[in-house]
């Protein structure tokens, strides 16, 4: 039990660690990235803000963070017997999701994180490879013809929760189906001041590719 309680702690700790933030503070003297561009702490942000290697660095790290603790923490718990097999999915969804919550509502940045899209992604290619696969593909086409990196994400995540419902993707176990709608709506929720400038018209658009 002690074991399984640490495996969940660390993987809130692991989503909470506000990487946008960081490397702003830290490579660019930024005191705090969510006083500039979008004002979010995450991957599209830094990218506006700072350029295409610190947004690519914390895009990965971002979606690294959701896969540490889907995949690795489990299989920790797993290999100490902490858990069984049959139990393990259960606790991929559950470490995943614990990391989600803490990229948006990260401890060690006042609770104020980024919108879950990069941890989201880590997080489901540990569980749902080829599912994530397919809503990639969607977020570049809505990208590719919008601009708008916040419609991609929202339609991207939509589209993987409703593929769980198709014969080709659909689950071996219908928590995950819950959870896909969950984090759908969890997406839409931390977008939804993306969603008013996007009803109002001053949502930005990103360059397809720029200087930077
Ligand atoms: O990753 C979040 C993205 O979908 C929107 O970010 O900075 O444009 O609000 P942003």
């Amino acid at each position: 039990m002690l074991y399984i309680v640490l495996a969940l702690l660390a993987a809130y700790l692991l989503g909470s660690i506000p990487t946008a933030l960081w490397v702003g503070r830290w490579f660019f003297n930024l005191r705090d990235i969510r006083e500039h561009g979008s004002g979010n702490a995450g991957a599209t942000n830094t990218f506006r803000v700072l350029g295409k290697r610190p947004g690519s660095a914390v895009l990965l790290i971002d979606a690294l963070k959701g896969f540490a603790a889907a995949w690795f923490l489990p299989n920790w718990l797993l290999g100490l017997g902490a858990i069984t097999s049959e139990n393990l999915f259960y606790y991929r969804l559950a470490c995943g999701v614990l990391a989600v919550v803490g990229h948006v509502y990260p401890i060690f940045a006042q609770f104020r994180g980024g919108k879950g899209v990069a941890t989201i992604l880590g997080m489901m290619l540990a569980i749902a490879p080829a599912t994530v696969g397919v809503a990639i593909l969607v977020f570049l086409a809505v990208l590719g013809t919008t601009r708008y990196v916040s419609l991609g994400s929202m339609t991207a995540g939509v589209v993987f929760a409703l593929l769980q419902l198709t014969p080709w993707f659909r689950p071996a176990n219908s928590w995950q189906i819950w959870f896909g709608f969950a984090l759908a709506a969890m997406l839409i929720y931390t977008h939804r001041t993306n969603i008013g400038r996007l009803r109002a018209g001053t949502e930005s658009r990103v360059p397809l590719w720029g200087k930077r």
